[in-house]
């Protein structure tokens, strides 16, 4: 029961490494507030409600400022405390430079970085009043490699980083962490699109020659989230089988 009484915020909570770290932390005692657009978030809080866990539901988009500050006030009014901010939800869409749209660009700046920047600012009032708090956001392997194909998602992840560092910087004195997790090719829907036949390349580029199943990555946010990690703050922890070193 690592996160025995916590409040956890998940954004993007209802499939792929959202889902793994909701499940996780509701295992570890946390109560889990899932956010996301697919309403199948709703299954995700029923599974976990269903073996004993405490999760809810709720359909919000992380680039909505008024909903997201109307969802935290009422979190911290029903549960006493936001404790912890896992800032997961991401989008891709890719194209090379030539040939990505403005639209392309924009719109995934507005979820990945934005939308994390939106949900932080938003939860950092409450961690602040309880002198606690765990911020931890999604990065990438790419935001430390640069991509392929993926100009506008490296640069959201290494802003995620960048704004993980700083808020280091700007919250500690609070008692509250801020750190990135930066997951490799990970089986999830996100990555369902590519062709079958390109994986047996992707896993030979891999050292450790497998690629992250959701809950690999949830374990490092778990980490991250729970008061064993009290004195790591602005890290971003890779977690892509040895092939960011
Ligand atoms: N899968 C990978 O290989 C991989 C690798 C590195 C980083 N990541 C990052 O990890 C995170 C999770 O990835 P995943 O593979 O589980 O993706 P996924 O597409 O399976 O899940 C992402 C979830 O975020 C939700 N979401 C999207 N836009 C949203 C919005 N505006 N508001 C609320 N929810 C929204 C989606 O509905 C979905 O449920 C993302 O930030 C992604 O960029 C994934």
């Amino acid at each position: 029961m690592r996160l025995k009484n916590k409040i956890a915020v998940v954004t993007g909570g209802s499939r792929g490494i959202g889902q793994a770290i909701s499940e996780l932390f509701a295992k570890e005692g946390a109560t889990v507030i899932i956010i996301d657009l697919l309403p199948q978030g709703q299954k995700v809080a029923e599974k976990i409600n269903s073996k004993g866990g405490k999760a809810e539901y709720h359909t919000i988009s992380v680039t909505d400022k008024l909903a997201i500050e109307k969802l935290f006030a009422a979190v911290n009014e029903k549960h006493g405390s936001l404790d912890i901010l896992i800032n997961n939800a991401g989008i891709a869409k890719d194209k090379t430079l030539t040939k990505m749209s403005e639209e392309e660009f924009d719109s995934v700046v507005d979820v990945n970085l934005k939308g994390v920047f939106l949900c932080t600012q938003a939860a950092a009032p409450y961690m602040k009043a309880n002198k606690y708090g765990r911020i931890v956001s999604a990065a990438s392997n790419v935001g430390l490699r640069g991509n392929f194909g993926q100009t506008n998602y490296a640069a959201t992840k290494a802003g995620v980083i960048a704004m993980s560092k700083t808020w280091t910087l700007e919250l500690g004195k609070y008692g509250i962490t801020a750190n990135a997790v930066a997951p490799g090719f990970t089986m999830t829907d996100m990555v369902a699109k590519i062709p079958k036949e390109h994986f047996a390349t992707i896993e030979a580029s891999i050292p450790l020659k497998t690629v992250a199943q959701p809950i690999d990555i949830a374990y490092g946010y778990l980490y991250l989230a729970s008061d064993e990690s009290r004195f790591v703050s602005g890290i971003c922890l890779t977690i892509d089988g040895g092939t960011s070193r």
